[in-house]
């Protein structure tokens, strides 16, 4: 091929506009390959000039190379031009300010409730209880009959239990089948806390919801007094509420313990005088008892050999008197307002 002036002139201007009009700086550098590299038509026409005759050899060369300098001084503008669009639309695309202020990271934590579970099971687990656990969805065997609770107890009033359709399961009212259920699967001694949801139709009111959560407390053993369960509430009591705390035992019913006990806890603001926050000075806390014979019988222990005692808290209201909370279904609620105060 032979060059002639013609086809460096249309080389010239099919470049530069082809520059110029190249949308970024990728299209560019394949334009610059196209231009300079090895089938690009300067080179061709750079390589074409030994067979020009001797006398158009040197005009013909100065005007490729200088049409080769010209076409890479536009492609460096453009190059330049092209990367400078580039970094100012990044800048107002990716600004960073790096004057603002974040809101702080709000860390997720427990709910009140598990905080007070964790510490039961955290006392109790340092005077060596286990911690059991049932079913929610109980009979009327283990929830009741075993108990102690006949059939025409008040306690059996559809009215206090939610019953699942076939009219014989329901929902446990109490956590204390599960005495029953651990005493017929274990042999003493015994020692467990009993943790878990316990239901009940009771209307809602600040103190009570359909759904609460309460704890069990059963030890069996050779010669447990009720001394033993006195010392017992005492020790739970102060680690739970504070070491000057005093403890009173009042008399009480339950079918399923014999004798049976109320325990109260001294107002932490008024020490028992009685005040705006408690009413009358103690704050009830537990139901417990000695175990009935007839309930460690039907959970397959011989009363002749062997005595125990149990307990029954509501963990909510436990929380309730520990981080005073007067309404008891703001723990339910999902309020992060509240929940985030523990
Ligand atoms: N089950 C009782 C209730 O739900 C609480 C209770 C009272 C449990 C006395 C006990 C106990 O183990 O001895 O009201």
């Amino acid at each position: 091929m032979s060059v002639n002036v013609g086809d460096l002139d249309a080389i010239g201007i099919d470049a530069r506009r082809r520059i110029a009009s190249a949308p970024d700086e990728a299209a560019l550098e394949q334009l610059r390959v196209e231009l300079l590299g090895k089938k690009g038509g300067l080179t061709a026409a750079l390589r074409g000039l030994g067979r020009l005759p001797a006398d158009q050899r040197a005009a013909a060369g100065a005007r490729a190379n200088s049409l080769k300098a010209e076409i890479e001084g536009l492609l460096a503008t453009r190059a330049q031009q092209l990367q400078e669009t580039r970094i100012g639309t990044l800048a107002d695309r990716e600004w960073v300010d790096v004057t603002f202020v974040p809101n702080p990271i709000r860390r997720g934590h427990l709910h009140p409730l598990t905080l007070i579970l964790r510490e039961v099971k955290a006392i109790f687990s340092r005077i060596g209880y286990d911690v059991a656990l049932g079913p929610q969805v109980e009979d009327e065997f283990h929830n009741f009959e075993a108990l102690n609770i006949p059939q025409d107890h008040p306690a059996r009033d559809t009215m206090d239990s939610f019953y699942l359709e076939d009219g014989k399961l329901l929902l446990r009212t109490h956590t204390s089948p599960v005495q029953i259920r651990y005493m017929q699967s274990h042999t003493p001694p015994i020692r467990i806390i009993a943790p878990g949801a316990v239901y009940r139709r009771d209307a809602t009111d600040p103190s009570h919801g359909s759904q609460f959560y309460q704890f069990e407390g059963l030890v069996v053993d050779h010669d447990i007094r009720l001394s033993d369960l006195k010392g017992t509430i005492e020790y739970f009591a102060r680690s739970l509420f504070g070491s000057d705390r005093r403890i009173r035992i009042s008399g009480d019913h339950f079918p399923f313990t014999e004798p049976s006990i109320g325990a109260s806890v001294s107002c932490g603001l008024c020490d028992g005088a009685g005040c705006r926050s408690c009413k009358a000075g103690w704050l009830e806390i537990l139901g417990a008892g000695m175990v009935h014979p007839q309930v460690l019988r039907n959970g397959g222990i011989d009363p002749q050999h062997f005595s125990g005692f149990a307990f029954g808290a509501g963990l909510d209201r436990l929380a309730m008197l520990k981080y005073n909370v007067n309404d008891l279904r703001m723990f339910l609620d999902k309020d992060v307002s509240f929940l985030r105060q523990f």
